[in-house]
C-alpha cells in the first residue's frame, strides 16, 4: 500500500468504511471520508469513533491530527484520485435484499465517476448484483471495480492491514491503468490478489461466508450430539480439526453464529441459487439450523433452571460475538427474545452493546454490571465470549445468585473452576454434569 499517496473519497462511515478510511489514512492517504447519518456524523464531528473496535479511534485520532482524515456529510465536488462505496447492504425481514443505501450513494458520487474518478466498491453485493446496479447507475465500467472487504469485527485493522488475500473484481472493458491503481493504493504489498470478473468477486466474498456458517453450524451440530451422547465437544473438534483438510478454525460450537455477514449471505447465496432455478439444499439449511440451534439453547437454559416462567435469567453478552458493540443478527439478542416469550425475567449486561441492545429492545432490563445482572438470578448464561466474564469474581457471583447455576453458550468457563466454587456448570458441547433438577423451589 502507499506506493503513491491518493486522495480518496470514502462513502459511508461504518464498521467498513471507518476502518477502511482510518486504515488508508495511516497508509499515507489523504481521506475525506463520508457520513450521511446526523448521529453517527455528530459523533465524528466530536472526534469519537461511532463504534467499538479495538484500536481504532488511536488510527483515527492520529490521521485527523496530521491532517489526512476529513468528515464530510456529502461528497466533495473536486474529484478525487478513487471513491470507495462502504455503504449498507443489508437485507430485510424476508432475506430480499435492500440496495437503496447503494443507489443513494451512486447517485451522490455521480458528478466525480463522471469526472474521471475511478470507482471501487467494497460492500458486499449480492451474486449477480454488480453488474445490474452498474448499469442502472450508468457508471463507466471500464473505471468500475469491486474490492469486497473480508475484515471481521473485533480484529478489523489487523484484518484490513494483512488480509489473506485480496479480490478485485473488474468488468470485461476495464481500464488496465485504473486497475493498477486500485491494486497499488488498496491492496498492501505481499497479498496474494486475485483480479477476477465481478461475478465471480461476488461469489468469492458471499461463498466464503456461506461456507464459514456452513462450517460453524455443522460444528453446532456435532456439538448437539456431544450433549447428548456422553462426549466432550473440545475433545472431538480437536481429533476432526487436526485433519489438515479440515482445519481447526471456525470449529468452535456456540449456539449460532449472527452479525451483519454471515446470515445475510447465506440468504443471497440461496436466493441468488432460486433466482436461476438451482436448488440450494445446503445453503437453505445452515439458515434454519442456525435458528435451531438458539432454540435448543434456550431449552437447556430451561432445563437447567427448572423451567422458564417467572424464573430470573441474568444474560452475560448481548453482542453477536466479542470484540464489538454489533448486535446485528445476534443469537445472544436472539435468545434474550426467547427467554422472554417463554415467561423468564432477563436482566442482560454487556460491556459494549448496551447501549444498541436498548434502542433495539427497548423494554429489556440491561445491569450496570455483571453482577448486578447476575444478583437474585435462578441462572447466569454465557451468550458472548467476553473475557471479562471469563474473568469474574464467581465466588462472589455466587453470593448474588438466587442458585448457583450457569449455562455456558461459549464453552468460555472452566469446568473444573466452576465445579470447585460449587456451581452447577452446564457447557454447551457438553453433557450435563448431573441430572437435570426440575423441581427447583420458587
Ligand atoms: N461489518 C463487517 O464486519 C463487514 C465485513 C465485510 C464486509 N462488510 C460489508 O461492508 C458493507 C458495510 O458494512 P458495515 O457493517 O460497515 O455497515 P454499516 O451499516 O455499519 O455502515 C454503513 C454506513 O454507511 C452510511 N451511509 C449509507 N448511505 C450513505 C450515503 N449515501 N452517503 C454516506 N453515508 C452513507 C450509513 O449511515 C452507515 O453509517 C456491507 O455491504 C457489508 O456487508 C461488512
Amino acid at each position: 500500500m502507499n506506493a503513491h499517496p491518493r486522495t480518496i473519497v470514502v462513502i459511508g462511515a461504518g464498521y467498513v468504511g471507518l476502518v477502511t478510511a482510518a486504515g488508508l489514512a495511516a497508509a499515507g492517504h489523504r481521506i475525506r471520508l463520508v457520513e450521511r447519518a446526523p448521529g453517527r456524523l455528530a459523533t465524528l464531528r466530536a472526534g469519537r469513533i461511532p463504534l467499538h473496535e479495538d484500536g481504532l479511534q488511536a488510527v483515527f485520532d492520529a490521521a485527523v491530527v496530521e491532517g489526512r482524515l476529513e468528515i464530510l456529510d456529502t461528497p466533495p465536488t473536486e474529484a478525487p484520485d478513487l471513491v470507495l462505496i462502504c455503504v449498507g447492504t443489508p437485507i430485510d425481514n424476508d432475506g430480499v435484499s435492500d440496495l437503496n443505501q447503494l443507489r443513494s450513494a451512486l447517485v451522490d458520487v455521480g458528478p466525480l465517476v463522471a469526472d474521471g474518478t475511478t470507482l471501487v466498491i467494497r460492500s458486499t453485493l449480492p451474486v449477480g448484483m454488480t453488474r445490474m446496479i452498474a448499469t442502472e447507475a450508468r457508471v463507466p465500467t471500464a473505471r468500475t471495480f469491486t474490492n469486497p472487504e473480508f475484515l471481521r469485527q473485533g480484529t478489523a485493522l489487523d484484518d484490513f492491514r494483512t488480509p489473506s488475500r485480496a479480490v478485485v473484481g473488474r468488468f470485461a472493458d476495464a481500464d488496465p491503468d485504473a486497475l493498477a491503481v486500485v491494486v497499488d493504493t488498496l491492496v498492501p504489498a505481499s497479498v496474494p490478489t486475485l483480479v477476477v470478473d465481478v461475478a465471480e468477486a461476488e461469489i468469492i466474498k458471499n461463498g466464503a461466508n456461506a461456507f464459514l456458517a456452513l462450517k460453524l453450524s455443522f460444528t453446532n451440530e456435532l456439538a448437539g450430539l456431544c450433549e447428548r451422547y456422553g462426549a466432550d465437544a473440545d475433545i472431538v473438534l480437536d481429533g476432526i480439526g487436526r485433519d489438515p483438510r479440515i482445519g481447526s478454525t471456525y470449529l468452535r460450537p456456540s449456539f449460532g453464529f449472527g452479525g451483519s455477514c454471515l446470515p445475510k449471505e447465506l440468504r443471497t447465496v440461496a436466493a441468488a441459487g432460486e433466482q436461476v432455478g438451482l436448488p440450494m439444499h445446503v445453503t437453505q439449511a445452515v439458515s434454519e439450523a442456525n435458528a435451531s440451534h438458539q432454540r435448543r439453547f434456550v431449552e437447556r437454559i430451561a432445563g437447567a433452571a427448572g423451567g422458564l416462567q417467572g424464573r430470573r435469567v441474568a444474560v452475560l453478552g448481548l453482542a453477536f460475538k466479542a470484540g464489538t458493540d454489533d448486535i446485528r443478527s445476534s443469537p445472544a439478542m436472539n435468545v434474550v427474545r426467547l427467554l422472554s416469550e417463554a415467561g423468564a425475567a432477563v436482566v442482560a449486561h454487556d460491556p459494549e452493546a448496551s447501549a444498541n441492545a436498548a434502542r433495539e429492545l427497548p423494554g429489556l432490563s440491561i445491569a450496570a454490571t455483571p453482577l448486578e445482572a447476575m444478583r437474585g438470578a435462578d441462572v447466569a448464561v454465557i451468550a458472548t465470549e467476553w473475557p471479562v466474564y471469563r474473568d469474574l469474581d464467581w465466588a462472589a457471583a455466587m453470593e448474588a445468585m438466587a442458585h448457583a447455576v450457569v449455562v455456558d453458550g461459549r464453552r468460555l468457563l472452566d469446568p473444573v473452576l466452576m465445579t470447585a466454587l460449587g456451581f452447577d456448570h452446564r457447557a454447551l458441547g457438553s453433557p450435563d454434569p448431573r441430572p437435570v433438577v426440575s423441581e427447583r423451589a420458587g
